[in-house]
């Protein structure tokens, strides 16, 4: 999987990309991210990006030059380009999973107090990650592409996320470790009980009961 980030920020994925499961990621996995400042594909000579909106109005708009050269310099037959916005549909767990199939993704990041409406016609997906508003489309596109590295085959194991929240529309069940007893607060005892037909059902059981009291809209979501 390759995903191109478009960015006027590119130091803020440093952290993202040179840590952790991301990083190991990147080596093992056949995964490659780049992450490209937009303002090389200004074709103004002091590189710029923004300007005032027509119209009148604080701030400064992103114009749609410098993102449509960069997506035809980018774009193939396997290209999905998504623009993180408030505005797109609202990012979850399913999506993630129908997303880790994508060959390449093309991820713009909005900035400022917005982009030429005009941007929107080159764009396959917009996405919002909540109803909240951030300053950029970085941290969403972090999260969007945190989400879909992990679920890509061989970057953790396996059962970590069969048994994520959200899977099969159920909050995750509890997980303990040692000490069996702290401060009076017990492990379960089937959880000791190495009765693996026990162990499911309950856990099981407690996802149920955790959704319902929490998000039981999942519950009432189709599939
Ligand atoms: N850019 C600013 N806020 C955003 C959000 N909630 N989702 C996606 N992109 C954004």
């Amino acid at each position: 999987m390759k995903i191109d980030v478009l960015t006027l920020f590119p130091k803020m994925f440093d952290g993202f990309i040179n840590e952790s499961i991301i990083k190991r990621a990147i080596e093992l996995n056949d995964i490659e991210i780049n992450i490209i400042d937009f303002r090389k594909y200004s074709t103004d000579k002091n590189k710029k990006v923004d300007d005032y909106q027509y119209g009148g109005g604080a701030g400064m708009v992103l114009m749609p030059g410098p993102i449509f050269n960069a997506i035809d310099d980018l774009r193939t037959d396997d290209s999905t380009v998504i623009l993180m916005t408030p505005q797109g549909k609202k990012y979850n767990q399913k999506l993630a999973y129908q997303y880790k199939n994508f060959k390449h993704i093309i991820i713009i990041c909005g900035h400022y107090e917005g982009f030429d409406e005009r941007i929107r016609s080159i764009v396959d997906i917009e996405l919002s990650i909540g109803d909240y508003v951030l300053t950029g489309g970085e941290i969403p596109s972090m999260v969007v592409i945190d989400s879909i590295i992990r679920l890509v085959d061989g970057v953790i194991d396996e059962d970590s996320h069969l048994n994520d929240s959200f899977n099969n529309n159920l909050l995750d069940y509890p997980v303990y470790t040692k000490p069996k007893n702290f401060k009076g607060m017990e492990v379960p005892s089937v959880l000791l009980s190495g009765h693996h037909e026990n162990i499911k059902k309950w856990r099981y059981e407690q996802s149920l009961k955790k959704t319902k009291e929490r998000r039981p809209d999942l519950l009432e979501e189709d599939d």
